[in-house]
């Protein structure tokens, strides 16, 4: 005789509410499956997405995320927060093939039991139709995958003419260009001509943090179109000055293009998932995405943390999916699609498909640039009443 598959449920549920509506329908003897492991938390506002995601990894079959109604947090606008949050996280996970029937989101009250009743018992019936959840397998040909290095021409007379007349004017101690072999730091007029006609997909934004460069003094960097979005970013982010670096423009502007990602969300979402499962399998956690990327300034970085391990640090099928679903969600509402993750990754990986998924939710959900207006406010720092909720029961 066959066994019958049993769903391990986790709930994450926020104290004020849920956690005592779960308690009243302790109480009150309602019954309700087994399967279910409430994880409590003080509110829904502090259900990180890494927690969803540890939850698969380490064995859940569907996952549940409650709170209190709008207008009922024990925090004001915790709840708040955290739907904004979803409405993003969720594009992200359908881009990534993620069975979206394996995650629930609720709001249910203290006075609720029967909600929560009815509810898990929804999600366990749910989730036994769909049976265990499982990372894909890998496919065994994706190792070796990889593309030409990019490299763009533009005209770098105009570009070292114009560092040359900064450097001479003194408006600026330092101009940062593309060199033969990597970014050049150019400091005297006489040196101009060190700056190539060559650009290799670096964001020369991304060494604005760095002390070396800050002891340079002020400082103009050359910008392909979609690079001077993250000085925007980076003002908006306090990490830089207002006008404190100067722009030397180069290249043409391109046209925003999500065919690439619309020709991926055309695939069912397990191939997608299969697929991701692939080009995953070559990432050897070698951070190059996180290392050129302007928006990764943090000193400690959350896959480098310990205690608690929060995204495995070795290169693992599961570990390498937490730590790009982090990066990408991370970068939400902050990613400018300059594109130099993608450049980076040594193996190929098409990381921008990711980044533009998020991107493309935060311009057609909350209508925001994110390389427009330094000073607006980030779309995953707020929210607003009408934030649509329809994915939450
Ligand atoms: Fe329940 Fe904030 S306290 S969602």
């Amino acid at each position: 005789m066959s066994e019958v598959f049993e769903p391990r449920i986790v709930a994450f549920v926020c104290n004020w509410c849920t956690y005592l509506g779960a308690d009243l329908a302790g109480t009150t003897r309602l019954e309700y499956p087994a399967n279910v492991r409430i994880v409590r938390l003080p509110c829904s506002g502090r259900i990180d997405f890494n927690l969803l995601i540890k939850a698969f990894e380490i064995g859940a079959d569907a996952v549940l995320v409650s709170g209190c109604h709008p207008g009922d947090c024990h925090y004001n606008t915790g709840n708040y927060h955290a739907r904004r949050r979803w409405m993003l996280f969720r594009p992200l996970l359908e881009v990534l093939g993620f069975d979206m029937r394996r995650l629930h989101f609720a709001w249910i009250s203290a006075a609720e039991s029967r909600k929560f009743q009815q509810t898990v018992k929804q999600v366990v019936e749910e989730t036994r139709q769909l049976g265990p959840y499982q990372y894909p397998a890998p496919p065994t040909d994706s190792y070796g995958a990889g593309r030409e290095p990019h490299k763009n021409h533009f005209d770098a007379a105009a570009a070292q003419q114009r560092a040359r007349e900064m450097l001479e004017a003194k408006e600026v101690d330092v101009v940062i260009g593309y060199g033969s072999s990597g970014p050049v730091f150019i400091r005297r007029p006489e040196d101009v001509d060190q700056i190539t006609c060559e650009e290799t997909g670096l964001n020369l934004a991304a060494y604005l943090g760095r002390k070396e460069v800050r002891a340079m003094g002020r400082a103009a960097i050359l910008t392909k179109p979609m690079d001077a979005g993250a000085l925007v970013v980076l003002e908006r982010e306090s990490q830089i000055e207002s006008g404190a670096v100067k722009t030397i423009p180069i290249g043409e502007p391109g046209k925003g293009d999500f065919s690439d990602l619309d020709a991926l969300l055309a695939l069912p979402p397990a191939e997608r998932m299969a697929w991701w499962a692939g080009e995953f399998a070559r990432c050897t956690r070698c951070y190059a995405c996180r290392q050129v990327c302007p928006m990764c300034y943090c000193e400690r970085c959350i896959a480098d943390k310990n205690r608690p391990v929060v995204i495995d640090t070795s290169p693992t099928p599961v570990g390498n999916f937490a730590w790009h679903v982090t990066r990408a969600f991370h970068l939400a509402g902050r990613c400018v699609g300059c594109g130099a993750c993608n450049h980076a990754c040594p193996v190929g990986i098409d990381l921008r498909l990711l980044n533009m998924a998020v991107h493309r939710a935060v311009a057609e959900q909350f209508d925001f640039n994110v390389g427009a207006d330094p000073k607006a406010e980030s779309p995953i720092g707020c929210w607003a009443p009408a934030d649509h909720e329809e994915f939450i029961r």
